[in-house]
């Protein structure tokens, strides 16, 4: 991999001064943006090991290795066009809307540049034998599929993740939003060989080959999702853990390297982790990368590879 200063792990670095050691934690590297514009290197080892990194994917994903990652699942920005930050059911209570700043772009153009960005560096750093998955709404996730074909991946399935107790609709006037969609696609429509972990599937769907619409997920709730002392959740979408399983017990194997550009809250790495896949998150909050620091620590304190 290339560090910050334009070099290649390998190379004499072409940094004035020593870039501070990166910082190791419970099994994983934490480069900060500070580390990251001082040229840390990305690639301290071979394999790389798994690295945590708070930054803009936009600028990290291009000092990745190409070829080099087996898997991506990215749960990018919505772009839900909330207008209003008072949204209240009829009992006046206020509901809690994805309104993030990270979620907020100026027009349907400046969030396909974007996409479009962020597709690209993900289909160079993706091995030929990997593939990808991006899960999104009816507000973004029809713009990411076109995006993804024209930027040269091919489209394999797209799967239903169909929640139980969705938010229903208050004012009445539309369908109850009960799903999100995931595209999984490969690299290119010649691409051979995909992971595809079919029998472990049917296996966990009771001796029927898998379907693609998914009903039997939980939503992230319980213990299991982030809230402050006072309930609130730390994060607007965090994704269940359940979700990631399936994805990682489908499409990787034990060792592959599992790569996340939006990390959130960490749920893509922590499930790698503990499924014995290694990662790469990046996530651009330093607030959110303290959350994710928690919970990995937490895994590492419980033990990793529980489930395979
Ligand atoms: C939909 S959330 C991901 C939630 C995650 N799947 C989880 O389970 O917690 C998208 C995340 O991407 C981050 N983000 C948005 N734009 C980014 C960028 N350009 N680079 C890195 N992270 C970004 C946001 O801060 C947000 O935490």
């Amino acid at each position: 991999m290339r560090n910050s200063a334009g070099t290649h792990a390998g190379d004499e670095p072409a940094t004035v001064g020593t870039p501070p050691a990166p910082v190791e934690r419970h099994g994983y590297v934490l480069l900060s943006p500070d580390d990251f514009n001082a040229g840390a290197l990305l690639g301290l080892r071979t394999p790389p090991p798994n690295i945590l990194i708070e930054g803009d994917c936009l600028e990290v994903l291009s000092f990745i290795e190409s070829n080099s990652v087996d898997l991506i699942f990215a749960d990018p920005p919505y772009n839900l066009q909330l207008k209003t930050k008072d949204l209240r059911r009829p009992n006046n209570t206020l509901v809690d809307g994805v309104d993030d700043q990270w979620d907020q772009f100026t027009s349907f153009e400046e969030y396909d540049r974007f996409t479009e960005r962020w597709l690209k560096e993900c289909r160079r750093i993706l091995s030929p034998t990997g593939s990808i998955w991006v899960i999104g709404s009816y507000h973004n996730i029809f713009r990411v599929g076109r995006l993804l074909q024209d930027t040269g991946y091919w489209i394999l399935n797209d799967i239903v993740y169909a929640k139980k107790n969705p938010m229903p609709h208050f004012r009445g006037v539309r369908f109850t939003n009960a799903h999100e969609t995931l595209i999984w696609a490969k690299k290119s429509e010649g691409a051979r060989k995909i992971t595809f972990n079919y029998r472990a599937l049917k296996e966990l769907n009771g001796g029927k080959q898998m379907r693609s619409d998914w009903w039997d997920l939980p939503i992230c709730g319980g213990a299991e999702r982030l809230r402050d002392a006072n309930g609130n959740k730390l994060h607007s979408t965090q994704k269940p853990e359940a979700l990631l399983e399936r994805v990682l017990l489908a499409t990787s194997g034990p060792g592959d390297l599992v790569l996340d550009p939006f990390a959130g809250t960490g749920t893509t790495g922590v499930v790698a982790q503990r499924m014995g896949r290694r990662w790469i998150m990046i996530e651009r909050e330093a607030a959110y990368r303290e959350l994710i620091e928690g919970r990995i620590a937490r895994v590492a304190d419980n033990g990793a590879c529980e489930r395979q």
